[in-house]
């Protein structure tokens, strides 16, 4: 059967994604953030997963205010990224998982989660950026990203969106959806996002380290309590976009130490956590978690 074996997150800010595609990342500015990722990309390397299951939120993009899905799953064979006004980034289609990304729509919303299903969808930075911070800069022409990834957007860009609690409960659902699959798949989940930033309005600019990482140590140790972290909470504390971090709580929820909504056994083993100020107007975190042997 298919197992979720690992969990990542991370941030996905667009200059990010800029400096890699620019050759930028050694410039003074850049270096300490890619410095974080470096291992991570050997991590990717030597835990090459089958299928990556994306959680990430689509800004505008692939959905315009005429269309708000709150859980979108991606079920076709392959996403382009998309053109956000620059041009799409220089990186190599997206191949999908349509089976599995349709056995686990059939099990999600058998579970009594209606998620909406997406034949075809350009993918943003959300998605692409993660991407690249794993995987490094790959040549669109000649490479191809490591494994098939399942793109799944969670609207956290227009209210009313998605509480933490449904997230942790939705991450849920999605282990024992890949556990029912009936082939032996090494699959990780992202959540992608965060953290602290505010990108408007007069507090534009905002961040804050202390909660960010009080938030982090959380999600880490005590999951249940972080998924019970109210909307207001995430808004006051870490800016109008920072409530991006609910996406966070999907990967978090889908875990092997979480049962019934509850933590029933021994908690992952945190393999790298990164956290960095600034990268734009944003705070960037990142953790690679594995699930402890029982
Ligand atoms: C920016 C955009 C994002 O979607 C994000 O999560 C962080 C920063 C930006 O435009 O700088
Ligand atoms: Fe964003």
């Amino acid at each position: 059967m298919a197992r979720i074996t690992a969990s990542v997150y991370t941030s996905h800010v667009p200059a990010i994604g800029a400096a890699m595609d620019l050759g930028k990342t050694q410039e003074d500015y850049w270096k300490p953030l890619f410095a974080g990722y470096d291992y991570s990309k050997q991590w990717m390397k030597d835990n090459k997963p089958d299928v990556i299951f994306l959680v990430y939120n689509d800004h505008a993009t692939a959905f315009s205010l005429e269309m708000i899905p709150t859980f979108a799953i991606g079920t076709a064979a392959e996403f382009t990224p998309a053109d956000e006004g620059w041009g799409p980034r220089p990186v190599p289609v997206v191949k999908g998982h349509p089976e599995l990304a349709s056995h686990i729509a059939q099990s999600v919303i058998q579970q009594d989660f209606d998620l909406t299903i997406v034949n075809k969808m350009d993918v943003d930075h959300g998605l692409t950026v993660p991407l690249s911070l794993m995987c490094g800069e790959l040549d669109p022409k000649k490479d191809a990203w490591p494994c098939p990834v399942i793109p799944f957007a969670v609207n956290v860009v227009q209210y009313p969106v998605p509480s933490g609690k449904r997230c942790f409960a939705l991450g849920q659902a999605i282990r024992k959806a890949v556990e029912s699959f009936d082939e032996d798949l090494n699959v990780h989940i992202w959540g992608t996002g965060g953290m602290s930033h505010q990108l408007q309005g007069a507090r534009a600019g905002l961040i804050n380290r202390e909660w960010d990482n009080a938030w982090l140590d959380q999600l880490i140790n005590d999951p249940v309590a972080c998924a019970h972290t109210p909307h207001i909470d995430y808004v006051r504390e870490a800016g109008s976009e920072g409530i991006e971090l609910v996406m966070w709580l999907i990967a978090r929820g889908a875990m092997a130490d979480v049962n019934d909504g509850q933590v029933t056994g021994p908690l992952p083993t945190v393999k790298h956590r990164f956290y960095h100020v600034p990268a734009s107007n944003t705070a960037v975190g990142h953790v690679i978690l594995e699930n402890s042997a029982a």
